[in-house]
């Protein structure tokens, strides 16, 4: 994800169980890009024991052939192309979701980048532009490219972030395609995350910001597949994190002020303190200016021997919908 999913934040999540797999934030592409430097670090200095996907976006077929060689001389797990940035600047330039519009373009795209990579070649889309009835034209596309995983965002771009996943299309895709198709989308605890394989059959979840929240998530699926004991992290646990992620992204980021770190963390913050003292922790977070005064408020909401809640609220206007994999 972009500016959170970074080396540091990858190396941090390592500690706590981490994914089979990771996937870079995306590398802009057009006619005169070049390889991000801070990005390639999660390609180049990747100490998961994971290996790890590159993922590109943009809509220049030159500029992506080039990209893609350039990431295939790095130690790549695959490359990704993005089909699913809700973002208007980059849908405006019919780069990421924006391309769901045009799926004879898509066809296109996915056709010269098949030639050019080497190795696994990934795609990651949401179900539609508009509406999901545009979905099976979209699969129909990407069946006739061999790809080697397909990655859902269960929304339509419209949706952006704001409404229930479609778990059936997810279910679609899995009848349909040859290739692995993974689940993405609100899946923020153990029965969200074994409600949507249990609704598509899909071959595993990608898990975005549920895993900004509680570290843990990956640990717990895991425990809860084969049947052990799932960590169970209390309030002092989750103040250790946010030091963790504090130190650790300041120190790869080379953060030249506290305030500007405390800034940063905010991006993490959002979806770390949802839900936590009824609101009260993420409005005083929203706020804070200084590091002391950051940390204080964090003493105050996470320093004592209190489980946390296990899910957002229904209400969070950070995670909407999730309630509907259950
Ligand atoms: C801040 C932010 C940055 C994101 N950046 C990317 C990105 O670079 N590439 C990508 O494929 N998806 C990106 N996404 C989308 C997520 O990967 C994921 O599809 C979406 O958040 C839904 O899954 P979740 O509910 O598990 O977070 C981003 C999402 C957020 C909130």
């Amino acid at each position: 994800m972009q500016d959170v999913t970074d080396l540091p934040f990858m190396r941090l999540l390592a500690g706590y169980g981490g994914p089979d797999l990771y996937v870079t934030e995306y590398f802009r592409v057009t006619p005169d890009s070049c390889l991000d430097a801070a990005t390639l670090r999660s390609i180049t200095e990747n100490e998961t024991g994971r290996p790890v996907i590159a993922q590109m976006i943009g809509q220049d077929i030159p500029a992506l052939l080039r990209t893609a060689r350039e990431l295939e001389r790095h130690p790549v797990a695959g490359i990704d192309l993005n089909l699913g940035c809700p973002a208007p600047v980059v849908c405006r330039k019919d780069a990421g979701g924006g391309l769901l519009r045009q799926p004879e373009r898509v066809d296109e795209i996915l056709r010269a980048l098949r030639g050019t990579i080497q190795g696994r070649f990934t795609v990651k889309c949401r179900v539609g532009y508009a509406d999901k009835a545009e979905f099976p034209r979209l699969l129909e596309v990407f069946q006739k490219h061999d790809i080697q995983m397909l990655t859902i965002h269960g929304r339509t771009v419209r949706d952006a972030y704001k409404t229930p996943v479609h778990p059936e299309c997810v279910a679609m895709a899995v009848q349909a395609m040859t290739c692995p198709v993974i689940a993405n989308g609100n899946v923020v605890d153990v029965p969200t995350g074994a409600a949507y394989l249990r609704r598509t059959g899909a071959a595993g979840l990608m898990i975005g910001r549920g895993a900004i929240r509680n570290p843990w998530l990956f640990a717990q699926l895991r425990a809860h597949w084969e049947g052990r004991t799932a960590p169970s992290p209390g309030r002092r646990d989750l103040l250790e994190y946010v030091h963790r992620l504090y130190e650790e992204t300041a120190a790869f980021h080379r953060s030249p002020c506290p305030e500007k770190q405390v800034q940063k963390m905010k991006r993490y913050m959002v979806f770390i303190s949802t839900g936590i003292d009824e609101g009260r922790f993420e409005h005083r977070i929203r706020r804070a200016a200084a590091e002391d005064e950051f940390f204080s408020i964090c003493r105050e909401h996470l320093d004592r021997d209190e489980p946390l809640p296990v899910r957002p609220p229904v209400e969070s206007s950070v995670f909407c919908g999730f309630s509907a994999l259950d």
